[in-house]
């Protein structure tokens, strides 16, 4: 019998629980055996829970305990997720994580440590939620060399964008409902400053093109600057705003970024609404190929914690399948050196906007005040676009993106 212990019973470790006893019986077929979950860590009283009996505030009770197969980590974070995943990799337990911040931080140390030890250490749930995209990437999709990913990564932001664009809600309303659904994270500020997109490209990055990514290494802006005039002004052209992770690859060089994007109406990623997250990924033999599915909530993300179980349990080994570098950031496109078109809002004449940016496409809302443009540039490099905007009032900009 395998046994189970499950780190965390908030969200996704109470789905992940939920999941593990509602499909008891056809999940034991699939392993080929039986299973139970042993013990919960949580700090917190549980006195009315079914699962009373399972809870435990000690990890140690967990990694002495030889009979523990598999740990299922969903507690967040890295103060506590690092020193006990690394203890029950080392302990030669297999580890199931959801913890995209643990992983970007750490997956390359994690790695080696499962393979060393031969067990497995799986994380299908730290990007897309419930969205199969780890396991596709490195395994289906295989064949390829993978020239590009790009994404909406975020549950919370996609949901927040949504409801300011179809319902002209006011941005702090919409972070409440996101909230109310348990799709943000703990501190939503990962969420709207885009650091949890960051670290979800970083981690899909790593997987395709073979070398650890880390977070703080890269150009990372959230959509909390995104104005109902800017929305607007982007409806006028057909277009919408989405939060975009993207990572492409060329010579061995990586360009990497998180940031709002605004895209044409017509593109694969613009229909993408409310918790759903989309992933496209460029390979060199199959082309696009796009995953679309709920990117964050508890039964979608705690589906994708449980799948991992399930092959942890089944296969001891399959963790040489999966593996990155740990790498020197030469390797990574200076964000200076990344080029796009921009989006920009600003208090100036066209004859000013002409004379910096030559010609531009103008863009036009209702009630708009005089003495303000929004246009949008051709291609321009990140440098040069920061020195032109330095000479004119710019009220906000964003770049365009042809996904
Ligand atoms: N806070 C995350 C999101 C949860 O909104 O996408 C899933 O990773």
């Amino acid at each position: 019998m395998k046994k189970i212990a499950v780190l965390g019973y908030g969200v996704v470790g109470s789905g992940t629980v939920e999941i593990l006893y509602n499909h008891k019986e056809s999940i034991e077929k699939k392993i080929g055996e039986s299973y139970e979950v042993k013990y919960i860590l949580d700090l917190r009283d549980f006195p009315d829970s079914p699962y009373a009996d399972k809870f435990t505030k000690s990890f140690d009770d967990i990694v002495n305990d030889k009979e523990v197969d598999i740990v299922v980590e969903v507690l967040g974070g890295v103060k506590f997720a690092y020193p006990y995943v690394k203890a029950s990799l080392e302990a030669g337990k297999s580890v199931v994580t959801s913890n995209k911040e643990l992983v970007a931080a750490y997956g390359a140390e994690l790695l080696k440590i499962a393979r060393e030890k031969d067990v497995n250490f799986f994380f299908e749930a730290s990007v897309g939620g419930g969205i199969p995209i780890i396991r596709p990437l490195n395994q289906c999709l295989s064949a390829n060399k993978i020239d590009e990913i790009a994404g909406i990564l975020n549950g919370t932001t996609n949901f927040i964008l949504t409801k300011m664009i179809k319902e002209g809600m006011g941005f702090d309303e919409a972070l409440k409902i996101a909230q109310d659904l348990g799709y943000a994270e703990k501190d939503p500020t990962a969420d709207v400053e885009g650091h949890d997109t960051c670290r979800k490209i970083c981690i899909l990055s790593a997987l395709a093109f073979g070398k650890h990514v880390y977070p703080d290494n890269i150009h990372t802006e959230g959509i909390t600057k995104i104005t109902l005039e800017d929305v607007k002004y982007c409806e006028s052209i057909g277009s919408v705003i989405k939060l975009i992770g993207y990572a492409s690859e060329k010579d061995g060089k990586v360009t990497i970024m998180t940031c709002p994007a605004v895209i044409d109406g017509d593109s694969q990623l613009a229909g993408v609404n409310d918790v759903f997250n989309a992933i496209l990924v460029r390979g060199d033999a199959t082309g696009d190929v796009v995953f679309y599915g709920k990117g964050a909530g508890k039964l979608p993300t705690a589906s994708a914690v449980v799948s991992d179980v399930i092959i942890a349990a089944k296969e001891k080994s399959t963790t040489r399948m999966m593996s990155w570098e740990d790498s020197e950031q030469n390797f990574i496109v200076p964000e200076s050196e990344i080029s796009n078109s921009f989006y920009v809002r600003a208090n100036a004449s066209k004859a000013d906007v002409e004379k910096l940016f030559g010609n531009v496409r103008y863009l036009s809302r209702e009630n708009a005040p005089s003495g303000e443009v929004a246009f949008i540039t051709d291609v321009i490099n990140e440098k040069t676009f920061a020195e032109k905007c330095s000479n004119i009032d710019v009220i906000g900009s964003i770049r365009v993106m042809n996904y």
